[in-house]
């Protein structure tokens, strides 16, 4: 990479002496402002067709977005005729504020108030840029001239206001590119906006931050943002908002800072939609807040949802690992993450846990609808523990931890011989069709369990063998049998567990180094099952 030299720091950032936000944490929810219709819409190929947008819109109140950028009416017929749709059509709740953008000329103000008449509540959005190279080479205009296009604008919203008094108005300003204008200057143009607007309406005006390209890091942002905070008249009576794109991949990051900064408010689209890199994810940053502990007042508990609506409107994919909604973000192939996986769910439901923590798993999948039962997946890679675990999950075997390496390997193998990925069913499968009653050379013919004695008639190849003894005594006559007809057997390990009135009888025999299992209703026939299993693995080794 030769060509770093052709690049230079495109914000001049100076230190400030007593910065306070680093000390600071998240402890509530911003307001938030979903630009998915508006600035995620506008960066799509194909715009959303107006059935789409309405699809969406319905979905982001369903959510609980008090505040929807719906579009730029003046921008298309499409985005005029759906803020149309909505209001005549009574679409938006009372509780809820469409905002949409206008540029700082007359003809798009008026047409913009057009579009929004008789809306309830409704938030203009004015923009212009402000950045040095903006004014140079885009504008060729003075920062005089181009502070008076925002206030030009701001004064222009204030007599269209009057005209339509029916409407609740809130006032939204951006200085676009404000993360690359000088601050003083970005103050001063705010200042400006602000002196005009103020007595013109009853709420609160939105001064709103855009990092329109992320040109720094975060923390060079958020110093941005708490001396805007700290410099803007009349602070606590103007609501920051801030509007972070995605160029260096810190949207979250930067919006997330932003809040320590003093924001009040966050615009951004789900799963981060929106020019170029894109917009703060929303989803994102509300699910960070959700596991710090804080209610982030956007309901993504179905967020299987938010990913069908997403991909279906705008015909963008959620990457399989895309925090929090990814197909891939509840899985772990690694073995090792698999036990400790395994372990943590163990404690969170044995010690009944006030808070959630499992190793590797920062977020309950239930909480957000997602399964159980993909988390931990099988293939060659995989561990021991994630085995013993899936089967435990789906048929409540407990395998001894002595037989769980065995079988770690045993389905490794199989994994590793198919070429793929083993799905839970077809592990139970193999498993139980390797281990248990498993046939072969010896078979039972007849069991009676007559309370005191028991007698069994035993297959051995042609042969049949008739034993009959006392309870008590049964497995060693039972022993004493194979061993005539030529197998020895020394049980080491014999390990019971009930199961939906079943016993399973796990075993092992030293000498082979064999595992297997028995079940049955009846303990002692499970038992001799479990080592006819063990013998007839031996005899296929
Ligand atoms: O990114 C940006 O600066 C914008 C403004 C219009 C807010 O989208
Ligand atoms: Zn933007």
């Amino acid at each position: 990479m030769e060509n770093y030299q052709n690049y230079k720091k495109l914000y001049d950032w100076k230190k400030p002496k007593n910065r306070k936000w680093p000390d600071k944490e998240i402890v509530s929810a911003p307001i938030w402002c979903s630009v998915d219709l508006r600035d995620g819409n506008q960066a799509l190929a194909n715009p959303m067709t107006i059935d789409e947008k309405i699809e969406f819109f319905d979905y982001l109140v369903s959510i609980g977005f008090k505040e929807i950028e719906i579009g730029f009416p003046v921008a298309s017929e499409t985005e005029f005729q759906f803020t149309r749709y909505l209001i005549e059509n009574n679409k938006i709740p009372d509780d809820v504020k469409i905002q949409v953008l206008t540029q700082s000329r007359e003809e798009i103000i008026a047409r913009t108030f057009e579009a929004l008449e008789g809306a309830k509540n409704a938030i203009v959005h004015l923009y212009n840029s402000t950045s040095k190279i903006q004014r140079e080479v885009v504008f060729h205009k003075s920062q005089e001239e181009v502070k008076k296009i925002a206030t030009d604008g701001a004064k222009l919203i204030n007599e269209y206001i009057k005209k339509y008094p029916n409407t609740n108005w809130y006032l939204e300003y951006s200085p676009e590119s404000f993360s690359t204008t000088e601050l003083d200057y970005a103050t001063e143009v705010i200042n400006a906006v602000l002196k005009e607007w103020k007595g013109h309406i009853k709420t609160k005006p939105i001064i709103n931050l855009p990092a329109t390209i992320e040109c720094a890091m975060p923390n060079v942002f958020a110093d941005q943002v708490e001396y805007i905070c700290e410099n803007i008249e009349n602070r606590e009576n103007v609501i920051v908002s801030i509007h972070s794109h995605n160029d260096r991949g810190c949207g979250v990051a930067t919006s997330e800072m932003s809040l320590l900064a003093g924001a009040d408010r966050i615009e951004g689209a789900l799963f981060g939609n929106g020019e170029r890199t894109g917009n703060a994810d929303i989803l994102n940053i509300a699910m960070n807040m959700y596991v710090l502990g804080v209610d982030p007042e956007l309901d993504f508990s179905h967020i299987n949802d938010a990913k069908a609506i997403y991909e279906k409107c705008t015909k963008m994919k959620v990457g399989p690992r895309h925090p929090y909604a990814g197909e891939l973000v509840f899985t772990a192939f690694s073995g090792s993450h698999q036990d400790a996986i395994s372990k943590g769910l163990k404690a969170i439901k044995e010690e009944k846990k006030e808070y959630w923590e499992v190793p590797y798993l920062p977020i309950n999948p239930k909480d957000v609808s997602r399964e159980y039962e993909p988390i931990i997946r099988i293939n060659s890679q995989s561990g021991k523990g994630g085995v013993a675990f899936i089967i435990e999950q789906e048929i409540g075997y407990q395998i001894p931890k002595k037989m769980q390496k065995e079988i770690g390997y045993f389905i490794k193998n199989v994994s590793d011989k198919a070429h793929r990925e083993l799905n839970n069913q077809e592990i139970v499968k193999a498993f139980l069709s390797n281990y248990e009653n498993r046939l072969g050379t010896l078979k039972i013919t007849k069991y009676e369990n007559k309370k005191d004695t028991i007698k069994i008639s035993i297959q051995i190849k042609e042969k049949i063998i008739e034993i009959e003894s006392a309870i008590d005594n049964i497995i060693d006559c039972f022993f004493a049998n194979l061993k005539e007809n030529g197998y020895s057997i020394e049980l080491e390990e014999c390990i019971e567990q009930v199961l939906d009135k079943k016993i399973i009888t796990y075993v092992y025999i030293r000498k082979d180094n064999i595992w297997a299992i028995g079940i049955d209703k009846d303990k002692t026939k499970s038992k001799i099952l479990a080592l006819i299993s063990a013998v007839n693995r031996m005899e296929e080794k």
